[in-house]
This record gives C-alpha cells, sequence and structure tokens, in this order.
C-alpha cells in the first residue's frame, strides 16, 4: 500500500470552529487562536469567514480578526466569501486566499447560503473572477458529499458534477465535506473514485466532520486514494450552524498523530499545537474533543 509521503493540513478551527460556538469569542481571543496555530508549522489557516453578520454572528470580526494578527512568512490566511460583498470585503482585510463554498444538496444550499446550487455558482463566478484577477486563490468548498441533514443520501456523481464545475470555474482546489459527520469509508472510497474520475487528485482535499466518530477511518482511505490535502480543527471545534445535528470537525491533534504514525510528514509539531488546544479549550472552559489531545494533556 503506498500513502503520500507528506500531507497538507488546512486548520479551519478559527472559522468552522468557532462559527458554531455559542459564546462569542473577542477579536484578541480570536487572533491569539490564530497566532499559536501560525506558531506550529501549520501552513495553511482559515482565519474567518466574509458572511452575513445575520446569518453567522460569531464571524462578525474577521475583519479585526484579520488586522490583528501577527502574520507569519509561508503561512497562508484564508476566509470564506460566498458573494462580491464578502469577497469586497476580504480583500479590504488583506486575506491571502478566499473560499467560495456550495454544496451537493439543494435543500442545504438553501438552508446554508439561501439559493440554488445553480444560483450559487452564478454569485460565486464574479468572485473567482475578481480574485484571479487579483493573483488571489480561490478554495471550493462542496458540503454534504456524504449525507445532507435535510435530503439524506447524496449521489456521489452529483458530488463530482459540482466539485468539476467548480474546478472548471477556476478554484485551484475543492475540499470535500462530510459537513455532519455521517460518512463511513466504504461510501468515502466510492464518493472518492467518482470525483476522481473526473478531477485530477492534486486539486481535491477532504473536510471530515467527526459526529459518528469516523472521521479518522474515513482520512485513511481518503490517503489509501493518495490524497494529501486534509481539514482539521484544533481540540476538534467545530460545525455548521446550518447543519442540524453536526458536530466538530476531525480533531487537528488526532490526524497529526495517525499521520506520525504513519511516517507521514505535515511539518506540524504537536507540543505547539497543545499550547493552542490548552488556550481555545481553556477559553471555552471545556475539554477538547480530540482524545489525543485529552491522552497527552
Ligand atoms: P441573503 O439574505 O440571501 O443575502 O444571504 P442578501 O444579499 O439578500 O443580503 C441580506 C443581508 O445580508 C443584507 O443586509 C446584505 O447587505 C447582507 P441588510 O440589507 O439586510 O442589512 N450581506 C452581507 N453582509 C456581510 N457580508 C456579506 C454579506 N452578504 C450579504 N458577505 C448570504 C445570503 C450568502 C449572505 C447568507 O446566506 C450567508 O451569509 N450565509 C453564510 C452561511 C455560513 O456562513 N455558513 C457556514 C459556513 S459553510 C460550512 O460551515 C461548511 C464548510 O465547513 C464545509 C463543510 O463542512 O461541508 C465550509
Ligand atoms: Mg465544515
Amino acid at each position: 500500500m503506498t500513502f503520500p509521503s507528506t500531507v497538507s493540513i488546512v486548520e479551519v478551527g478559527p472559522r468552522d470552529g468557532l462559527q458554531n460556538e455559542k459564546e462569542h469569542l473577542t477579536v484578541a481571543q480570536k487572533s491569539k487562536l490564530v497566532d499559536l496555530l501560525s506558531d506550529t508549522g501549520l501552513t495553511r489557516i482559515e482565519a474567518g469567514s466574509f458572511v452575513s453578520p445575520k446569518w453567522v454572528p460569531q464571524m462578525a470580526s474577521s475583519d479585526e480578526v484579520f488586522s490583528a494578527i501577527n502574520r507569519r512568512s509561508g503561512v497562508t490566511y484564508s476566509a470564506l466569501t460566498p458573494n462580491m460583498r464578502g469577497f469586497e470585503t476580504a480583500l479590504a482585510a488583506n486575506v491571502d486566499e478566499v473560499a467560495i463554498f456550495g454544496a451537493a444538496s439543494e435543500q442545504f444550499s438553501q438552508k446554508n447560503i439561501n439559493c440554488s446550487i445553480e444560483e450559487s455558482l452564478e454569485r460565486f463566478a464574479p468572485v473567482i473572477e475578481s480574485a484571479t484577477e487579483r493573483n488571489l486563490k480561490v478554495r471550493g468548498y462542496v458540503s454534504c458529499v456524504l449525507g445532507c441533514p435535510y435530503e439524506g443520501d447524496i449521489a456521489p456523481e452529483k458530488v463530482a458534477d459540482v466539485t468539476k464545475l467548480m474546478i472548471d470555474m477556476g478554484c485551484y482546489e475543492v475540499s470535500l465535506g462530510d459537513t455532519i459527520g455521517v460518512g463511513t469509508p466504504l461510501k468515502t472510497a466510492q464518493m472518492l473514485d467518482r470525483v476522481l474520475d473526473k478531477v485530477s487528485i492534486d486539486k481535491v482535499a477532504v473536510h471530515f466532520h467527526d459526529t459518528y466518530g469516523q472521521a479518522l477511518a474515513n482520512l485513511y482511505v481518503a490517503l489509501e486514494k493518495g490524497i494529501r490535502v486534509i481539514d482539521a480543527a484544533v481540540a476538534g471545534l467545530g460545525g455548521c450552524p446550518y447543519a442540524k445535528g453536526a458536530s466538530g470537525n476531525v480533531a487537528t491533534e488526532d490526524v497529526l498523530y495517525m499521520l506520525n504514525g504513519m511516517g507521514i510528514s505535515s511539518n506540524v509539531d504537536m507540543s505547539k499545537l497543545l499550547l493552542a488546544t490548552n488556550y481555545i479549550t481553556g477559553v471555552l472552559g471545556r475539554k477538547p474533543q480530540s482524545k489525543v489531545a485529552n491522552a497527552i494533556l
């Protein structure tokens, strides 16, 4: 069996994690989390989201977070931008990279961004165009790739089609999101096979939530297929406010422990990562969702 020798972890805790917290953190707390994560060796950090504050109040201060962080050279600080309004604010905040986010489920698309899949792609087109003109890279997300809280099963062909459309529109990478963490390894393999029929593997990332405890098993399958980009959130924070029942992302600590054990390099330092874990769980007043963090700490 051959696995990739190196993997890039995309840390989404400051965005996917904090967007779902009942407690609204201060700008100082959010930027300190980003700074601690910047010290770990992580090179990609999703630090905020330029969405409607009525929809996701937790992310309302993302522009202030971007001005408060100490940017480390070599680290890319990205943010979600669902439309031109968000893109322009992100540009003013000097983000390094933006992400558009669509879905493979019509009903989730309506619930999350208030439009159909087709309409969402129309809204993303000018964002991708304007970003590309400014030499900013655009990541795409497809949500509900292994199931939807409103529609149930999602056809792998639908996931492949939306992914291919996003790549053709100009996304350099598409992250496949198991938004509600219902996927299992065989389903993951089947979904990835359909996507990889249409899109080259260097353009595909995976994004597992761990609601049913399947995320590491699913990641193992993705690694077996040769996927080299994995999204994760420190302390297993996370969830989408518009996906009922969704719990946190797979914990960065758990992913790192598994990669280290498999001899796959990610360049992330566990002890420095645990400083970020300790900090954010202290702020939130609870234990990490990460088994590894709990075992080590
Ligand atoms: P809408 O209500 O259809 O849009 O929302 P609108 O254009 O009619 O605007 C409504 C109001 O929002 C207006 O303000 C706009 O100005 C304002 P008003 O006139 O009422 O005062 N507005 C904005 N404000 C700030 N920034 C903006 C912006 N756009 C409009 N960018 C919209 C459409 C997309 C804006 C809304 O549905 C929204 O913000 N949705 C975001 C939902 C979200 O962030 N979900 C979580 C992220 S996705 C996720 O977690 C999944 C992922 O992790 C992958 C996975 O796990 O699968 C990525
Ligand atoms: Mg997510």
